[in-house]
């Protein structure tokens, strides 16, 4: 054998003796209803970190429905993954998701949208981790009442329009505790007009908004609340549409994460601000407990509610720099 084959031998046999022996990566899923969603995205960002801290491979999919949900569990189990961290298209598909993953032997955690059972109670045993909805949403409705005074106006002669998605418990949450804390500050609840929004998404809140504004011409200064930052959203784009000037209106949203170009524009908008949450975090946290619970067994918390700060034009580069 020449020497130049016998290198090439011995060199096939070295990489492939490294390749057996080197132990497979784990895999975790982190599965996303709205991937086009800066939110969403800024969770896998924190999953990548979490995975490039602990050594694992994390596998990021979109799952807009019911259906792409249950092929994505066959997905990661194809591949040989050990769990994954999903917010569901739908709460009420947790007892399928869960059923289909023991099936598997995949763990799963919860994050964003609590799995509801069939009776319509949250599912305790999955962990989960999401915002404090209610004091988040009475941040938001702080927020909005703290610039309501700040410019002078009095409560009683305000609107506010409520972009509600009263299906998701979470959103629901929020937007009640937006109405109570702006009710708290005044504002009489015969001014409290809420709007449901067909689906979560700017044109979703442009439209529902829009239907309360042309069904109340009388009201000439708006208060915007929602359950998040694309509904308070949708909503000042449709106030500017029927020529509402930005002084007149005061929207706060939550996430901070769909508002920063926003926040950006060079003019201020009706979007005054938002409660941001660090969806960096979430997706960190929980892939970080998903790997300790496949490696070393460790269960995850059960319930976990992150929190969040007012973020405005005035504080938002001190606070995008300070969650990387
Ligand atoms: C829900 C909303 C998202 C985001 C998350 C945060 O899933 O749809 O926009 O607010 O909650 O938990």
């Amino acid at each position: 054998m020449s020497k130049k084959i016998l290198g090439a031998v011995i060199a096939l046999l070295v990489t492939t003796a490294t390749a057996l022996a080197a132990p497979a990566k784990v895999k975790i899923g982190f599965l996303v209803k709205q991937p086009e969603e800066p939110w969403f995205q800024s969770e896998w960002k924190g999953a990548e970190k979490a995975a490039a801290s602990y050594g694992f491979d994390v596998v990021k999919l979109g799952v807009t429905d019911g259906e792409k949900t249950l092929a994505a569990i066959d997905n990661l189990t194809a591949q040989g993954a050990k769990g994954f961290i999903i917010c569901t298209p739908d709460v009420r598909l947790g007892p399928a998701i869960v059923a289909k993953s023991k099936g598997a032997n995949l763990k799963v955690i919860a994050v964003d949208d609590q799995f509801l059972s069939a009776n319509g109670k949250p599912m305790t045993a999955v962990p989960y981790l999401g915002m404090s909805a209610s004091k988040i949403g009475a941040a938001a409705g702080e927020g909005i009442a703290g610039e309501l005074k700040a410019r002078g106006w009095v409560p009683a002669e305000v609107g506010v329009c409520v972009i509600t998605f009263d299906q998701l418990d979470t959103i629901r949450q929020r937007t009640d505790g937006a109405v109570g804390a702006l009710t708290a500050a005044g504002v009489p609840a015969n001014r409290v007009l809420r709007t449901a929004q067909k689906t979560q998404d700017v044109p979703g809140s442009f439209d529902a908004a829009t239907i309360l504004f042309t069904q109340h011409p009388e009201i000439k200064r708006w208060l915007i609340c929602g359950g998040n930052d694309t509904a308070v959203l949708g909503a000042v784009r449709a106030s500017e549409q029927r020529g509402f000037a930005a002084a007149d209106v005061i929207g706060v949203g939550i996430n901070g994460t769909d508002c920063i170009d926003e926040l950006r524009k060079s003019k201020p908008t009706g979007f005054f601000g938002t409660i941001r949450v660090s969806a960096l975090g979430e997706g960190f946290t929980t892939s970080e407990r998903m790997f300790k619970w496949v490696t070393a067994g460790t269960m995850p918390a059960l319930d976990t509610r992150t929190t969040g700060i007012f973020m405005t034009r005035a504080n938002l580069e001190q606070v995008l720099k300070d969650d990387q």
